[in-house]
């Protein structure tokens, strides 16, 4: 039975190849509405850089409000070198992401990393090394040392300091998701942490040492993060879902991309209570913006989790999947992974859409 569904999608562009990407991971939803017959609404909103300069915010109001109207969101990227450039900046389009993540109460960033068959030739990782790598990491988003306070410099200016802090709630609330995904998985948790320095990964471990009683059917073993980011790229079909705090959940996951082939490839979730956010994990790469050279295969598939997570679109989302896949089967994609025969983003982004028709209509 088709369950036909009405739902309204914040679109976030954002800065340098977000906009070029980001309309991709619409056009796949709009061929998904199409096939499946939902109704998608789509209100654009400005944040990063785009938005200080029209409104001097990098997460102004008017964005919030869409944000928390909409049943979900699709983000861009967001920084703008002019802004890297500038240590003295006062406003800095990344704080529009962070002021998003924390406003919007997105805490769990859900990373899957997946080895793409016709990809392995590309990695500078061995090829045995990476084949049937699979796994999915969950970086805590709204705590640790991207936000604790006090944070800023001594009054004379020459020292500088920020702090890491969480507490048990914030750590309860996000391995709660990463041990209910590991029971749809490969039953494995392993927590990422340096608690033979840091107070506040031995909270962690303690913690979750406790709530692992309450998953008697996964097993649970624990890292040191520097540990961590070698065994990623020695072996990293060891791991099945990964949890870890902030920091060092940026730091490997855009290691993790590797196994991918590209940054361009990884999308992401940020799960909030009451909405969430669905993101690639590459920046706003601004040596590409507007050359139509990005690859979109990161958006379209953050529009794929959107339609699983945000909606509960799992046949909707697998199309999308489904279609990603058979595209970069075919080689069909952009110069990241193929310079010599490289398609544009909206070559490939069309490449996706009539392939999501093509697998829909074998279906029906
Ligand atoms: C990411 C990004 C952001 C982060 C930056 C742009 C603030 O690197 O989403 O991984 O560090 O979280
Ligand atoms: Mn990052």
């Amino acid at each position: 039975m088709m369950n036909k569904m009405k739902k309204n999608i914040a679109i976030l562009p954002g800065d340098g190849i977000g906009p070029e990407v980001t309309s991709q991971g619409v056009k796949a939803l709009s061929a998904i509405a199409e096939v499946y017959e939902h109704e998608f609404d789509y209100t654009e909103a400005l944040v990063g850089a785009a938005a200080i300069d029209a409104t001097g915010n990098p997460f102004p109001p008017e964005t919030e409000e869409v944000c928390k109207k909409a049943d979900a969101i699709l983000f861009g990227a967001i920084g703008h070198p002019k802004y890297d450039d500038d240590p003295k900046a006062k406003v800095r389009p990344e704080q529009g992401l962070l002021a998003m993540r924390k406003k919007l109460g997105l805490f769990a960033n859900v990373r899957p990393v997946t080895s793409y068959e016709a990809l392995l030739p590309i990695s500078p990782l061995k090829e045995e090394v990476i084949k049937g790598a699979d796994f999915v990491v969950f970086r805590e988003l709204t705590g640790g040392i991207y936000f604790g306070q006090p944070r800023g410099r001594s009054e004379d200016g020459t020292k500088a300091f920020d702090t890491c802090n969480y507490s048990k709630e914030e750590i309860l609330k996000i391995s709660k998701l990463a041990f209910e995904a590991a029971a749809n998985r490969g039953k494995r948790v392993t927590l990422v942490d340096k608690a033979n320095v840091l107070a506040t990964s031995r909270l962690w471990r303690e913690t979750v040492q406790e709530l692992a009683k309450d998953y008697p059917s996964i097993t649970l073993d624990f890292m040191f993060v520097d540990n961590a980011a070698m065994k990623i790229i020695q072996n990293p079909k060891y791991f099945d879902v990964v949890l870890t705090e902030n920091m060092f959940g940026d730091i490997i996951t855009d290691e993790a991309s590797v196994i991918s082939g590209s940054l361009g490839m990884l999308p992401s979730a940020s799960i909030g209570a009451e909405r969430s956010l669905f993101e690639p994990i590459h920046g706003s790469y601004p040596q590409a913006a507007g050359k139509n050279i990005a690859n979109p295969f990161g958006a379209i598939l953050s529009a794929a989790m959107l339609l699983e997570y945000a909606f509960g679109l799992v046949e909707e989302s697998k199309v999308i999947q489904k279609a990603v896949m058979n595209v970069v089967d075919k080689g069909f994609v952009t110069e990241d992974i193929n310079p010599g025969n490289a398609k544009t983003t909206e070559e490939v982004g069309d490449k996706v859409v009539e392939t999501i028709h093509e697998l829909s209509s074998v279906n029906s």
